[in-house]
C-alpha cells in the first residue's frame, strides 16, 4: 500500500478522530488542522501525526498547511451558526471549501476527499445547512481535482453527538419529550464504515469524481431512535411528537439556550427525509453495522463504556 501525506481539515472533531486512527494504521503521515491545537494534543497518540494550530479561514495559512502532501481531507461542517442568515453556514461550507481548493491548486495536491451530507442540496434544501453543503460539492465537484464525495445519513459511535446529545436531554426531561421531526426518517452510519469508505477511497480511481451516499443497514423515524435511547439509558420516557408549529416554537426557543441544542435550521434540516436510495456503494466493499450491533455498547448503563461517557460528561469532556 502506498504511504500518503496527508492533510486532514476539520480533522479533531467526531469523526477526524476515527480518520485519523484509521489512516494512522496504514502508515499515512497525517498533519492535522486545528484552530486549537491545546484542546487536541491527545491526538498526538497517534505516531504519524502532526497537529497543526491554523487559522483555515485564512487563505495564505492554508496554503502553509497543505505543503508537501498529495491528499487533502475537508471534514469541516458545523450544525449551527452564530447568527440566523446562513452567512455562518456559507464561510464554514462554502467559502473554506473554496480557499482549500484553491490552497491545493497552489501547491499542486490533486486529490481530495471531500465530507459532505445526505440531503445536501444547493437549491432545493430546505436548511442554511443543507443548501451551503450542497453548494459546496457543486464547487469540489466542478474544481477539476481528483475529487471523492461523501454524503452520509447521520453518524453514530461511542462519542457521537447524535445518540449521547439525545440521552442527556433525555436525562434532562422527565416523563414526557417532546420532539420536532419525529416522523423524519433516517438511516444512521456507523462512524467505523464511513471512515473505512474514505480510507479505500484514497488510492481507487474509480472513486474519482464521484458522489456517494452512505447509510446503514435499517432506516428508523426521528420518534424510533430517540424512543430507542430512552430504552438502552434505562428511561422511562412517553416520546410525543410535536404538531409543527409547536416544533418551530421550540426551535425559537432552544436557540437562545446554551449550546443551542435546537435552532430553526435545524428544525428546517428535518422537512426531509434523511435515508438513501440504494445499498452501501459496492466499492468499498463494506458491510454497514446496524445501532443495535454498536449502540447499547456505550449507552446501555450494564455496559462500561456507558459508565466511561457519563465519568466523561461529569467532567465537562
Ligand atoms: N456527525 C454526523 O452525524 C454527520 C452526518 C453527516 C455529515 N457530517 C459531516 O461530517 C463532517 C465531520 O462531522 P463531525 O461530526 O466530525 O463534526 P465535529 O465533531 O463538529 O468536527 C468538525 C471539526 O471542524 C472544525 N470546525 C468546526 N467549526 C468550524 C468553523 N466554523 N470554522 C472552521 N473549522 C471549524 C473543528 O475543528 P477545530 O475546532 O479543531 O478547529 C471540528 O473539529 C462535517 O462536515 C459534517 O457536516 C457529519
Amino acid at each position: 500500500m502506498k504511504q500518503h501525506h496527508i492533510c486532514i481539515v476539520g480533522g479533531s472533531g467526531f469523526v477526524g478522530r476515527h480518520l485519523a486512527a484509521r489512516l494512522a494504521r496504514d502508515g499515512h503521515q497525517l498533519r492535522v488542522l486545528t484552530r486549537r491545537r491545546e484542546r487536541h494534543r491527545d491526538l498526538l497518540v497517534l505516531p504519524t501525526l502532526e497537529l497543526l494550530e491554523c487559522n483555515v479561514h485564512d487563505e495564505e495559512a492554508l496554503r502553509q498547511a497543505v505543503k508537501g502532501c498529495d491528499v487533502v481531507i475537508n471534514l469541516i461542517g458545523i450544525l449551527n451558526e452564530k447568527g440566523h442568515n446562513g452567512r455562518g453556514f456559507r464561510r464554514a461550507h462554502v467559502e473554506l471549501s473554496e480557499k482549500l481548493l484553491s490552497a491545493c491548486k497552489a501547491r499542486g495536491v490533486s486529490r481530495l476527499l471531500h465530507m459532505s451530507a445526505l440531503g445536501a442540496d444547493a437549491q432545493n434544501g430546505p436548511s442554511f445547512y443543507q443548501r451551503s453543503k450542497g453548494e459546496a460539492e457543486q464547487l469540489v465537484m466542478a474544481s477539476g481535482l481528483q475529487v471523492t464525495c461523501f454524503r452520509p445519513s447521520i453518524i453514530f459511535g461511542p462519542d457521537d453527538a447524535f445518540f449521547n446529545r439525545f440521552a442527556g436531554l433525555l436525562r434532562l426531561t422527565p416523563l414526557a419529550f417532546p420532539l420536532a421531526g419525529a416522523h423524519a426518517r433516517f438511516a444512521p452510519i456507523h462512524v467505523g464504515d464511513v471512515v473505512e469508505a474514505f480510507a479505500r477511497a484514497i488510492d481507487n480511481p474509480a472513486t474519482h469524481g464521484q458522489c456517494y451516499d452512505l447509510c446503514g443497514p435499517k432506516t428508523y423515524t426521528l420518534q424510533e431512535l430517540v424512543q430507542y435511547t430512552a430504552k438502552l439509558c434505562g428511561l422511562r420516557r412517553w416520546v410525543f411528537p410535536l404538531p409543527n408549529w409547536a416544533a418551530y416554537l421550540q426551535a425559537r426557543l432552544l436557540e437562545f439556550a446554551p449550546g443551542k441544542p435546537f435552532s430553526r435550521d435545524n428544525y428546517n434540516s428535518l422537512k426531509r427525509d434523511n435515508v438513501c436510495e440504494g445499498d452501501f456503494p459496492a466499492v468499498f466493499g463494506i458491510q454497514p453495522v446496524s445501532i443495535e450491533a454498536i449502540v447499547p455498547g456505550y449507552l446501555s448503563p450494564s455496559q462500561g463504556r456507558a459508565e466511561y461517557q457519563r465519568l466523561r460528561r461529569q467532567a465537562g469532556r
